[in-house]
Formats: structure tokens, C-alpha cells, sequence
């Protein structure tokens, strides 16, 4: 503050006025509430009028219910406790993961699986980085791929049939939760379920309803869906349905980044 300014009559007021809140705890325990109560109401009342948090962003669609059941695989055989699926906008994570998450990719997810443990690599952009003979082999012997690995061997996966008898009371849970799953395409999940596992089935709606979704025979055994068709199915689409380079995705982020 310069002299000049600290001759004027009113600046003098000020700091006089300041001196008095500095000195006395109550009126300064009250002011800062005062303060911190405005922040705290401009940062969290609009969130009551907004009707959604997070952008969308162009590809999201959510899960087919082949991919949803390995999911569920996924979240029951505890994956997440050595992995990650969330990259975070750090130099090191993105060359080595890829472009960073974000929030509308994991719009659809109950449970999230972000995670804060990577005893493994993060997972979110994992689909479409191997081949599904590579998945279907890393998760029945890790260490046939990778000698020092410490992930535990999943064949028994290949071995079980994958129970989908409930797969449409799994979409209308989460249709509840707000996954936007149509009538019919909670009606048509066994179906979907199977046309995207076999490809000898008619695929029906199902690529009209999932926008992108691959269907193929994951596990390398055309005779039974298994429990490791679903999860490679799940793997392979992992961070694969925002195109993250595309103009509009771009727009997207350069408006969070403006923030
Ligand atoms: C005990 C910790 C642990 C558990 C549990 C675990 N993993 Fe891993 N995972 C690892 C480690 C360590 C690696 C890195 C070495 C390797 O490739 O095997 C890895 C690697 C991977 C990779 C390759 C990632 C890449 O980018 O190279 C995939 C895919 C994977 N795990 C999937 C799974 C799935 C699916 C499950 C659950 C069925 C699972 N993991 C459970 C520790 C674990």
C-alpha cells in the first residue's frame, strides 16, 4: 500500500475496521463463517437445479448385458483390489495408460471401479490392447505371459457355464439407479446376451441398442458361453467407447479444463 493511498480518509477506515475484527476472536470467528457460508452456498446450490453433474460425451452407451455380466465378474472375483480404472491427467499415466478418464465413462458405472490400489496396471483403457487369445491365456496362467506376475490364475473362469438367467433383473436394477436401458432391451438381454457371445445366434437389435458392441466368441469356445466370455467381453470394451480424439470429446475437455 503506498502512502498515498493510506492518506485517504476512507482507506484509513478500513484497516482501522480490520484491525478491530483481527483483535476480537468472535467477531472474526463470525465474519469468516459469514464468508465461507457464501463460498460454500455458491459452489453447492446449483448442483440442486442441475439435472446432471457429469458432461456427456458422444459413444457412451451402457453395457450390453454380456459386458455387464462380466462386470459383475469382475467387481465378484475382486480385480479391483490390484487394479485401477481411472487415469489420472498426469504425464507418466497417460503414456503409459493413454488419455486421461473421464467422468462420462464411468456414467454408467454401479459400483465404480476406480480404485486407489494398483498392485497391477490400471484397466481403463485396457479394451482392444490385446487380442481375447491373450486375455483368455494372461487370466488362466499370468505368469505364462508375464514370468514375474503376482496376478492369481482364473481357468477355472473357462470352466464355468455363465449363469444369466437373472442378466434382465441385473439391467432393471440398474435402470433403477439411472442406466438408461429401454423396456425391450431389458426384455431382449438373454437374447442380446447370446448374440453377442455366439455369433451363430441372430444379432437381432442388439447392435442397434449397443451402438459399437463387439461380437465375437471371446473365450475361444464357440460351444458354451462361459464365465470367461463374459469378462473378456467386459475387458475389451473397457475405455473404448468415447472416441477421447474425436472434435467433440475435445470440446468436452477444454471446457473442463477452462474451469
Ligand atoms: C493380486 C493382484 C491382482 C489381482 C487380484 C488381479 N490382477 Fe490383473 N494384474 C496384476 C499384475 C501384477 C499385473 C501385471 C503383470 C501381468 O500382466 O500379469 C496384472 C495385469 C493384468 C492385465 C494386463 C494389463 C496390461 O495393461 O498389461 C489385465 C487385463 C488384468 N491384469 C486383468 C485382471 C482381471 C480381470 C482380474 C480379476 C479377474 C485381475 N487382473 C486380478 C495383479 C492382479
Amino acid at each position: 500500500m503506498s502512502d498515498n493511498n493510506m492518506a485517504d480518509p476512507a482507506v484509513k477506515e478500513v484497516v482501522k475496521g480490520h484491525a478491530r475484527l483481527e483483535r476480537n476472536i468472535t467477531l472474526l470467528g463470525a465474519a469468516a463463517l459469514v464468508t465461507v457460508a457464501i463460498g460454500g452456498i455458491v459452489e453447492i446450490a446449483p448442483l440442486f437445479w442441475i439435472d446432471n453433474t457429469i458432461e456427456e460425451v458422444e459413444g457412451m452407451r451402457p453395457y450390453t448385458p454380456l459386458e455387464q455380466a462380466g462386470r459383475d465378474i469382475y467387481v465378484r472375483e475382486g480385480c479391483y483390489l490390484c487394479h485401477s480404472q481411472m487415469i489420472r491427467p498426469f504425464r507418466d499415466e497417460v503414456e503409459r495408460y493413454g488419455h486421461y478418464s473421464l467422468a462420462a465413462e464411468s456414467m454408467y458405472d454401479h459400483p465404480f471401479q476406480w480404485g486407489s490400489k494398483r498392485t497391477g496396471p490400471d484397466l481403463a483403457r485396457v479394451g482392444g490392447r490385446y487380442s481375447d487369445e491373450w486375455h483368455v491365456q494372461h487370466l488362466e496362467n499370468p505368469q505364462s505371459v508375464v514370468p514375474e506376475s503376482v496376478m492369481p490364475q482364473y481357468g477355472f473362469l473357462a470352466e464355468t457355464r455363465l449363469d444369466f438367467e437373472h442378466i434382465a433383473d441385473n439391467l432393471s436394477a440398474l435402470s433403477m439407479v439411472g442406466v438408461p436401458y429401454s423396456e425391450e432391451g431389458i426384455e431382449a438381454a438373454r437374447e442380446d446376451l447370446m448374440a453377442q457371445a455366439d455369433p451363430d445366434v441372430p444379432a437381432g437389435d442388439m447392435q442397434a441398442r449397443y451402438p459399437g458392441a463387439q461380437a465375437r466368441d471371446f473365450d475361444g469356445d464357440p460351444d458354451r458361453i462361459t464365465e470367461m466370455d463374459a469378462l473378456v467381453a467386459y475387458l475389451q470394451v473397457l475405455g473404448t467407447m468415447v472416441d477421447v480424439n474425436s472434435a467433440a470429446a475435445q470440446e468436452v475437455l477444454s471446457g473442463e479444463t477452462g474451469r
